[in-house]
């Protein structure tokens, strides 16, 4: 991996593990959540693959980005479409994730925080034979109590913030005051939009997959317009040996 700009006082050049752990790390917790999202895209803007899913479009170091990513949050966030699509389960790391999570003071595991209005999502989710992380499914106050009931048989808590959609500001605000400020959005670009739209992305991850699908793909955003414009900072630009490029920025402050 090679960095391609300077960040702080490294310098442009190879990257070994090490350094990528410095460049990926969270802020210091200050009380308050941080939100970043990660995404990979195609050339031509799609998210999803030639199969409706990303999986088909990521490369051997994005495989490496993603698990690092997950190997140092405290939360993974993910919508109710995404864990459809995806297949997704609590999550599961491999002994080097573990030992950066050891080192760094962090749970053994992230807790996997899925968005949903609908409840409907398959309680093997949080499949009991398989050591894994937490579970914890965010829903509104209008759910459904049959609905909840098979989720909470196999174990999984569901906590309710807002009416008509999840109220996202309350949930990352809940998720911090339990002490789990690290949150990692994986998707999908609907939660995307909802995270950008309430102002409470602070960091995002593009991964640029050296290839084109064309179709009508999505994009790492789907619904209506944000409010405003949303500006970043490129924090740190990575080109793989695959080729793959990983742009890191950063809110922007400054007014647009
Ligand atoms: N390339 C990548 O990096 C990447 C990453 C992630 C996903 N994807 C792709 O994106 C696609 C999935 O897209 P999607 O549109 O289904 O996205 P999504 O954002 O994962 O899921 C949308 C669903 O999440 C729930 N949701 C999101 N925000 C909510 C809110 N504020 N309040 C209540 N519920 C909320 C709702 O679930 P209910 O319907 O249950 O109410 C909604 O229907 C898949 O093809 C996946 O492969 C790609």
């Amino acid at each position: 991996m090679h960095l391609l700009n300077r960040v702080d006082d490294v310098e442009p050049g190879p990257v070994d593990r090490t350094g990528l752990l410095g460049l990926y790390r969270w802020p210091e917790p200050s009380g308050r959540a941080v939100v970043r999202s990660n995404f990979i895209a195609t050339l031509d803007g799609s998210i999803q693959g030639l199969d409706g899913r990303s999986g088909s479009i990521n490369t051997p170091s994005d495989h490496e980005i993603y698990a690092l990513h997950r190997a140092l949050a405290d939360v993974i966030l993910v919508g109710a479409g995404t864990v459809r699509a995806e297949g997704y389960r609590a999550v599961d790391l491999q002994p080097w994730q573990r030992e950066i999570r050891a080192a760094e003071g962090l749970a053994p595991y992230p807790l996997l925080a899925v968005v949903t209005r609908s409840l409907h999502l398959d309680p093997a989710i949080a499949d009991p034979l398989v050591e894994h992380g937490p579970v914890i499914i965010m829903t509104t106050q209008q759910h459904d109590e049959g609905d909840v009931r098979p989720l909470l048989a196999a174990g999984i808590e569901v906590r309710s913030h807002g009416r008509a959609a999840v109220d996202l500001a309350e949930l990352t605000g809940d998720l911090a005051e339990r002490g789990q400020s690290r949150i990692l959005c994986e998707g999908g670009p609907r939660l995307h939009r909802d995270l950008l739209a309430a102002g409470l992305l602070d960091e995002l991850s593009l991964t640029l997959s050296p290839s084109a699908v064309g179709g009508g793909g999505v994009r790492s955003t789907v619904g209506d317009p944000l409010p405003a414009r949303v500006d970043f900072d490129l924090r740190f630009l990575l080109l793989a040996e695959d080729q793959t490029v990983f742009a890191s920025y950063r809110r922007s402050t400054s007014p647009g």
